[in-house]
């Protein structure tokens, strides 16, 4: 079984290609910067070296790179078992003042990604009659929160494209999840001064999202909802 995760590098995505990993999937790693992208390849393949990895960087903000890595995934002909539309960054600010170009960068990262990227994929999921599309949203997702601006409504945008293929992608056997993530400690929270001790672990995210894919063909986890014991951050 093939798992193909954006945002593969560090944080979520690195969690959810080690437990994939370790339960036997063939791994399709992709994230911006090759040099941390590399290093994750490089300790997945020490670990785990019965499995097969392949890793390339591509900036999934640009329209042309998205279509470069569909291309490439595509050429590969392996079978789109699993795709977690991961990959995201952080901005905050707010709509009344955020500096211009924040909504459009916000867009391209967090939701045109994942967008474009489903629409090259998901015609050979729906040609073999199976697959499973994990779209990584957020509390900000359908929660308004001070500083959240253009980050917030992207992840807002990502929920609805979730929502809306999930509808399309039932009669053609494929399954959607929308993941809404509370704060887990990753590099996105690095320097916020908070203690580890508050936050989710990412290994959390990735076993829900490990355990929805493992149901029968007859369910699907249609939304995880995760947040911090001690709730939002
Ligand atoms: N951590 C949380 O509390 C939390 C909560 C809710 C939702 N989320 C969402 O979960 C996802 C992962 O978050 P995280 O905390 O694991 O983040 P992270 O540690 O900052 O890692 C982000 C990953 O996305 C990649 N990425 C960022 N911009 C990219 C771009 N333009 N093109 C390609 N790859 C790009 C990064 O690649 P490089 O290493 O190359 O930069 C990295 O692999 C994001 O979508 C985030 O919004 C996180």
């Amino acid at each position: 079984m093939n798992i193909i995760i954006t945002g593969a590098s560090r944080g979520f995505g690195k969690a959810i290609a080690e437990l994939f990993a370790a339960n036997g999937y063939d791994l399709y790693l992709t994230s911006r910067n090759e040099v941390t992208l590399y290093k994750a390849m490089e300790d997945l393949t020490t670990r785990f070296p019965e499995i097969k990895i392949k890793a390339r960087a591509f900036d999934l903000s640009k329209r042309e790179q998205v279509n470069s890595l569909g291309n490439w995934l595509l050429g590969l002909d392996i079978s789109i078992d699993i795709l977690v539309n991961n990959a995201g960054s952080f901005e905050p600010g707010s709509v009344y003042n955020e500096p211009e170009g924040t909504m459009e960068n916000m867009m391209n990262t967090n939701f045109y990604s994942a967008y474009h990227l489903t629409r090259a994929l998901v015609p050979a999921m729906m040609e073999q009659r199976s697959g499973h599309i994990f779209n990584m949203c957020s509390i900000a997702s359908f929660q308004a929160y001070k500083n959240g601006g253009a980050y917030s409504i992207s992840k807002f945008a990502l929920a609805g494209f979730s929502k809306n293929l999930r509808e399309e992608m039932k009669p053609f056997a494929v399954k959607v999840t929308t993941v809404y993530s509370g704060a887990a400690y990753t590099d996105s929270w690095a320097g916020s001064g908070i203690e580890a001790q508050r936050f989710m672990k990412a290994e959390d995210v990735a076993q829900m999202i490990f355990a929805a894919s493992q149901l029968s063909a007859r369910a699907c986890v249609e939304d995880i909802i995760l947040r911090p014991q001690l709730g939002d951050i």
